[in-house]
């Protein structure tokens, strides 16, 4: 009896080994990986490697008292774990000012203009459209109705390995197979062509600036859901909060700017992480600045000094650098991103290049077709000292000076240009890399080519996170097998219990 209670205390005191993990990427995904993982092992050591800016996409500049949103923008009211995440870190959600009106652009002319009052927008759409803005409405809703189902898997701690399988789980699968315009053509026959072609190419080019021939039908309907279900909100005081302050409450220590060479695993099955030259050492998320953190030098070619017994990839591994010395990786489909420039210009946009007297639109789209640069145009507000407007413009390319002074008045002034590698370029059938790359290492980036939203990293990032936690308790379980054999069974089947029951 005695003994077997020492050897109790003994093995219980081994397994409470803190055990630690590594998150490469410090944007959406990464923080809720952290975050979850920080819920269902409290005492886990948890270290971000953000080779640039916590927030990772979702980066704000204040443009004469303007915030503006240069990534990530929106958020769509029924993303539940975004909001979920911004509630934890005690980060308030706003609506954006949506006062203004829209229209569509075909190149020539406005094709498209909604009116102050709503009949007759309504009206215009079914003179230009007919009746098929009706037939297509419901159709992100219910592709969103499936899309919930993710959230009650999630809450169960259900794990996946691939992307696929979670897709399948919730019927979302075949979304991924088919472009939107397949998927429209299929469903709608030719009804829907001009609706597609305008309305539906001109919200998709906002979103992921790629029309719909190249776009799958999932990330096509996701990109529609604000356009039908017309609520949206951000994070108050700028979306790349949602990470940083994510991370500060999941108390995780913060290494950045630090990029990540190498993820070496060790014969023990743990991993060691090589990184590129200077490297902060680390220090609380609080302390980190977003966008400017830094905490402390390290010597060049420097290594995370203890292993780390799980390591979750939440950044798209596409030039990212990383590599993956002695492991052996599952196939990782090669994935392109699509480059979008988004540019800011304070001045006013000339009436007469869309055919106006006056400047009565906030934010024009463009058709599929339109031989336009630009893809999308949005008044962001006026500046404070001023009081001149200030527009965004999305391209693939930086704009041309050319057009820049064909669209706006003389003495305009750009203010922001900032390219990214925004999203995967879409190329359905969509081939996903796995969650899971290794024992212990996890990929939260993979089911972003289904469709590419701060919601989807945030359920990348949970994934990935409840994937890990399984991963850790099965390795104290083994450890605690290893201190005293007569723990062994008891330790391995309650790890195979709380494994079940892990993460969420
Ligand atoms: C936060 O993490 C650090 C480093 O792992 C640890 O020393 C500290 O106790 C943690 N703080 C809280 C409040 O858990
Ligand atoms: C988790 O939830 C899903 C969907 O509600 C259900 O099918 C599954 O059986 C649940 N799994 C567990 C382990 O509770
Ligand atoms: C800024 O300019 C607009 C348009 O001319 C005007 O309606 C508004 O009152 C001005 N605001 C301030 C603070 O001057
Ligand atoms: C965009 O920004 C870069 C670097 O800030 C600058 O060199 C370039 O002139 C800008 N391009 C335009 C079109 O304003």
């Amino acid at each position: 009896m005695w003994s077997t209670a020492l050897l109790l205390v003994i093995a219980a005191c081994s397994v409470s080994a803190t055990q630690r993990v590594a998150v490469i990427g410090g944007g959406v995904a990464g923080a809720s990986a952290a975050h979850y993982i920080r819920q269902a092992i409290g005492e886990a050591s948890i270290e971000v490697f953000e080779r640039n800016q916590l927030g990772g996409r979702a980066q704000e500049q204040d443009c004469d008292g303007v915030l503006v949103e240069l990534g990530a923008s929106i958020v769509w009211h029924k993303n539940y774990l975004v909001k979920d995440l911004a509630a934890a870190a005690g980060l308030e959600c706003v609506s954006p000012p949506s006062d203004g009106l829209l229209a569509v652009y075909d190149g020539k002319e406005l094709v498209f203009e909604q009116s102050t009052w709503g009949i007759v927008s309504l009206l215009r759409l079914i003179l230009r459209y007919g009746f098929s803005w009706w037939s297509f409405r419901s159709a992100p809703a219910a592709m969103f109705e499936k899309f919930t189902g993710i959230y009650p898997l999630l809450d169960n701690g259900t794990t996946f390995d691939r992307p696929e399988q979670l897709l399948k789980a919730v019927g979302l699968y075949e979304y991924t197979q088919a472009s939107l315009f397949e998927y429209l053509r299929e469903n709608y026959g030719s009804s829907l062509d001009l609706l597609a072609k305008e309305l539906i190419a001109g919200v998709n080019k906002v979103n992921y600036n790629q029309n719909n021939m190249q776009i799958n039908a999932l990330a096509g309907h996701v990109s529609l859901l604000p356009a039908t279900e017309p609520s949206v909100f951000k994070i108050k005081g700028g979306n790349s909060q949602l990470a940083s302050r994510v991370l500060q409450v999941a108390n995780a220590t913060v290494h950045c700017p630090a990029a990540v060479a190498a993820v070496q695993q060790l014969a023990d099955g743990r991993f060691q992480l090589e990184l590129q030259k200077q490297a902060g050492h680390g220090c609380p998320a609080g302390d980190v600045q977003a966008g400017a953190g830094q905490c402390a030098e390290s010597p060049s070619g420097a290594t995370a000094p203890q292993p780390f017994d799980a390591v979750v990839v939440a950044t798209p591994l596409e030039g990212s650098g990383l590599t993956f010395p002695g492991l052996h990786l599952p196939v990782i489909p090669a994935r392109k991103f699509q480059q979008t420039v988004a540019t800011v210009i304070k001045g006013a946009v000339r009436p007469s290049y869309f055919g106006l007297s006056a400047m009565t639109y906030s934010a024009v789209m463009v058709t599929e077709e339109a031989a336009v640069p630009w893809s999308s145009l949005s008044l962001l507000g006026r500046t404070a000292s001023d009081n001149v407007t200030l527009w965004k413009l999305f391209s693939s390319e930086r704009l041309p000076h050319a057009w820049t002074e064909m669209m706006f008045e003389a003495g305009y002034e750009v203010v922001v240009n900032k390219t990214w590698s925004a999203y995967p370029k879409f190329d359905p059938p969509e081939d996903m890399a796995p969650f899971k790359l290794a024992d212990g290492l996890f990929y939260a980036a993979a089911l972003e080519n289904a469709a590419s939203a701060m919601e989807v990293a945030a359920i990348e990032g949970r994934m990935t996170a409840a994937l890990a936690v399984k991963h850790l308790r099965a390795a104290a379980a083994a450890q605690q097998a290893g201190q005293g054999p007569q723990l062994v069974q008891a330790g391995a089947e309650r790890a195979a219990e709380e494994g079940a029951a892990a993460a969420a």
